[in-house]
């Protein structure tokens, strides 16, 4: 059924001039994309990121890192945009500043009509070679070798310990300080740089909002709590704030 939507919510979305959005991969579990931390299905549940997403793990054993990302990006090759990320995309339409944070790899955000996307963590759809970090066109092999000096390719995500893209942090700061509402949807709010946007752009005066069928970290610093599917949830706040549609 329709989840609750508080009407002061509804109120400060429907009147917000700057709104900022933080995702997780709960937004794209019902697109069929599996998490990372869901009991049973969740990726890390099942694999060990130490042996597939370092920096460590891809000198280590490039063809298995390389064969993964591969298996994951026929995952994502094959899912498509779900309620959740076609009414973020709906948002950026109608809310003056809106800024979509994602920690997502798998594109689903573009793909659903997201245009201000800031990818923290990179795109697994593309690939970039690991001596230059130029992105490259995957050719053959496994893993693929760089036709310019010959270095094996590998996906444009950030693994743990890496750096984040340069700039993105900071465009993603700026835009938690600066807005009057932040969501926090499908994250676990355990990974950070990533993690650390909320309670940021909540100290900067702005209302927290956490869309999650679970509580999370974040939980006790929301302002407002809508436990819920992203797909479900998203669509209700949308109506409720734009009754209009
Ligand atoms: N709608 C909303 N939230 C959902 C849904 C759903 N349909 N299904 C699951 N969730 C929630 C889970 O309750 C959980 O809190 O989504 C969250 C997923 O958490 P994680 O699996 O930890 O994913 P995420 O927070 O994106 O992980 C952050 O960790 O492994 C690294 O770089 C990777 O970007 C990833 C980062």
């Amino acid at each position: 059924g329709q989840a609750e939507i508080p009407q002061e919510l509804a109120g400060a979305l429907r009147s917000a001039h700057a709104v900022a959005a933080l995702t997780g991969s709960g937004v794209s579990a019902e697109s069929g994309v599996p998490t990372f931390r869901d009991a049973q299905t969740g990726l890390w549940e099942r694999f060990d990121p130490q042996e597939l997403a370092t920096p460590e793990a891809f000198s280590r054993d490039p063809k298995l890192v390389w064969e993964w990302y591969s298996w994951r990006r026929g995952l994502v090759a094959r899912a498509e945009p779900n309620p959740a990320h076609r009414t973020l995309a709906e948002l950026e339409r109608r809310v003056p500043r809106f800024t979509l944070i994602t920690q997502n790899v798998d594109g689903l955000h573009r793909r659903a009509g997201s245009e201000n996307v800031i990818e923290l963590h990179g795109n697994i759809l593309r690939t970039v070679c690991s001596a230059e970090r130029i992105p490259r066109e995957p050719g053959e092999g496994s893993p693929p070798r760089c036709p310019h000096c010959g270095a094996p390719l590998r996906p444009d995500v950030v693994w743990f310990g890496e750096a984040l893209p340069p700039g993105a942090l900071e465009e993603a700061s700026e835009a938690a300080r600066g807005c009057e509402l932040f969501l926090c949807v499908g994250t676990s709010g355990l990974v950070y740089p990533a993690a650390g946007l909320p309670r940021e752009a909540s100290e900067a005066g702005a209302l927290l909002v956490e869309i999650n069928p679970e509580r999370t970290p974040l939980t006790p610093l929301a302002d407002f709590v809508l436990c819920g599917r992203a797909g479900e949830v998203l669509p209700a706040l949308f109506t409720a704030a734009f009754p209009g549609g």
